[in-house]
């Protein structure tokens, strides 16, 4: 007879819950009297991993996991808390920001936030509508909800964890109780987070809960998913896609791998590992009197993060030097105004003191990687994978300054040279299924992604019709991948294309502009069910395609402006408007 001896409420996810069933269920005395026997004795013999004997004998008490992500890392911890709060004798809910319902908060007894910050102190694109709710009036009361928050962030920014931060206050002062003092993390978060894993699970667990706490060890390397262990590429074309006459370098680099491409969708990055130049590490060893460290020099240019200037470097270099400058640029507030557009050659420039090299490297982080959109898709480039870089250079405080990554590439990397990278997956930016519409919206190397896309629905004889929104700054300097657009357009694998290059005409025109001129078919489209995409710059342009599809609602639907964010607020929560920008 089969029968279901698994409760529900067993501290374990649904999911497992079934399949032990499956395998309980069906098992006969003999059976069920040895695993009974056998677990005993691991428990017993101090076999990992420690199972409790007993079932719990009440009901596993529930635990709300929400999480705010753009690029992953808050998704993967939140996974990690419920894996640790399951062991505990909790039963977990994870939920994506993105698909919040406020009411789930109310109604939970114990939650957990784990938000990252993006843009300039912004919540992750896909979070945005929830967030705006928990941060409006009408959000309701959540007297006696046991909540933590983890906060992930970068120093580099101004704004650092600012997300994390205002849900945390938003928490409280709707009568949420915290249990656990928020965590604000820099990028380096792996063995901190798992710290503060082990004292949430713990001071969200209630006596008796049925379980112990486990400690959850990630020894400062979280575990991989498969097929995202950096890798070494050679790089077998390196093309700069801009003329010689123009102001911009943009790089296409195709990449080959020894053991194969990893297992890339259209839509996910590769990280790449760069390093500093030279001449800057040369300059920044110079002013600290340390020209001649070898040791030092080698480390700083692979391994060190040796330009951000952040609040926390300033304080450090005021501790560690008790420089008077620095500590008054600190007491007097100035420290976080200075340090805009300024990098760590600027602090030791401006405020000279004798430093070793201790102290120096005490001044800088981990060097990090940077992520780039894969612009090619496997079932078209077989072994390789296209990136996209824009080399970064710009002007301030009366330096030239260059981008760490995009420099490393453009200037220091050829073809036949070798790249370190690692696969990013984003599960959030696929395509859909093969008959749904797909419009793009993809600026400057914005259109990186949309390559990838289009050599997919090629490959794949997709019926869905495909459009593209690409623009930059002129038409015959700037026309990123112009060739594999035109091909696209004749064998049908892109549908239609408009393009918007701003120097071109004496009004800059914009890929919003070209949104608002298509916005009957725009929205012909959408309203057949077409999936919107938009990736590239996140400071403005994103800003502004939204608020252009907006007005197009408004103006071709007759909606009120209210009804007309609505409209894409709908989209955003069917997942049809769907961003990677940065
Ligand atoms: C998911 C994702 C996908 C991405 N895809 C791509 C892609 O396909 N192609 C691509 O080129 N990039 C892409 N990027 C951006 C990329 O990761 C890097 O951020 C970019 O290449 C700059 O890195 P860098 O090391 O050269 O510059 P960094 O050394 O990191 O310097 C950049 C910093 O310099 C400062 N800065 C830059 N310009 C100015 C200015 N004008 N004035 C003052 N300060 C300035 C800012 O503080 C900025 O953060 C992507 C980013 C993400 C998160
Ligand atoms: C384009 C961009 C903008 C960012 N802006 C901020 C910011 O304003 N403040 C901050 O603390 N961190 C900022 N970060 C850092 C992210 O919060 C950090 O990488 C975090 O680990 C990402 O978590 P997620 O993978 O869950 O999205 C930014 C990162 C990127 C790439």
């Amino acid at each position: 007879m089969e029968m279901s001896p698994i409760p529900k409420t067993a501290p374990f996810a649904d999911e497992e819950i079934d399949l032990l069933n499956r395998v309980v269920g069906t098992a006969t005395p003999v059976q069920r009297a040895w695993l009974a026997g056998f677990l005993a004795g691991l428990d017993a013999s101090g076999g990992t991993p420690a199972v409790h004997p007993a079932a719990p004998a009440r009901p596993a008490e529930p635990l709300t996991i929400v999480f705010a992500s753009e690029s992953g890392n808050s998704e993967k911890l939140a996974g990690d808390i419920a894996k640790s709060a399951r062991k505990n004798g909790l039963k977990p809910t994870v939920i994506d920001m993105a698909d919040l319902d406020l009411s789930t908060l109310t109604k939970a007894k114990k939650l957990v936030f784990i938000a990252a910050t993006w843009g300039e102190g912004d919540p992750p694109a896909r979070a945005v509508p929830a967030y705006n709710e928990l941060m409006g009036e009408g959000a309701s009361r959540l007297d006696g909800v046991e909540f933590g928050v983890l906060a992930l962030g970068d120093t580099a920014y101004a704004e650092f964890c600012a997300v994390g931060k205002k849900i945390d206050e938003r928490l409280a002062a709707l009568g949420g109780k915290r249990v656990i003092d928020r965590v604000d993390l820099d990028l380096e978060f792996a063995k901190p987070a798992a710290r503060w894993v082990g004292d949430a699970v713990k001071a969200l667990t209630p006596p008796n809960a049925g379980g112990r706490v486990i400690e959850v060890d990630f020894g400062g390397k979280p575990a991989a998913p498969a097929g995202t262990d950096i890798i070494e590429a050679e790089i077998t074309e390196h093309v700069d896609l801009n003329s010689s006459r123009s102001d911009k370098e943009t790089i296409h680099l195709a990449l080959s791998f020894e053991n194969g491409a990893p297992a890339y969708e259209p839509g996910d990055s590769l990280d790449l590992y760069p390093e500093n130049d030279p001449a800057y590490v040369d300059e920044l060893l110079k002013l600290a009197g340390l020209a001649g460290d070898e040791k030092l020099r080698s480390d700083f240019i692979k391994s060190r993060d040796v330009t951000t200037l952040s609040l926390k470097t300033v304080e450090t270099y005021a501790e560690k030097t008790g420089h008077q400058y620095v500590k008054a640029l600190i007491a007097d507030g100035q420290a976080r105004e200075w340090i805009a557009g300024r990098q760590l050659v600027d602090l030791i420039a401006n405020f000279p003191i004798a430093l070793d090299a201790e102290k120096l490297r005490a001044l800088t982080r981990p060097l990090a990687p940077r992520a780039y959109s894969i612009a090619s898709s496997r079932r078209e480039v077989g072994d390789e994978a296209h990136v996209l870089i824009s080399a970064v250079r710009y002007e301030s405080h009366g330096r030239a300054r260059k981008g760490v990554a995009s420099n490393y590439i453009a200037e220091r990397l050829k073809k036949g040279g070798r790249v370190r990278v690692k696969l990013k997956p984003n599960k959030h930016f696929a395509l859909p299924a093969p008959d749904k519409d797909v419009i793009m919206v993809g600026p400057g190397t914005g259109v990186a992604p949309f390559r990838a896309f289009v050599q997919e629905r090629r490959a794949t004889e997709a019926s869905g019709r495909s459009w593209l929104f690409f623009g930059d700054r002129t038409f015959t300097h700037d026309f990123l991948y112009q060739l594999d657009w035109q091909d696209a357009l004749k064998d049908g694998a892109l549908t239609r294309m408009d393009v918007a290059f701003s120097r071109d005409t004496p009004e800059k025109i914009y890929v919003q502009h070209k949104l608002w001129d298509r916005r009957a078919e725009l929205v012909g489209w959408l309203d057949g069910g077409a999936y919107f995409y938009v990736c590239g710059d996140a400071k403005a342009m994103a800003k502004d395609v939204r608020s252009a599809l907006v007005r197009a609602f408004a103006d071709v639907k007759s909606l009120t402006p209210e009804a007309a964010e609505q409209a894409v607020v709908t989209l955003e929560r069917e997942k049809r408007y769907l961003q990677d920008t940065y």
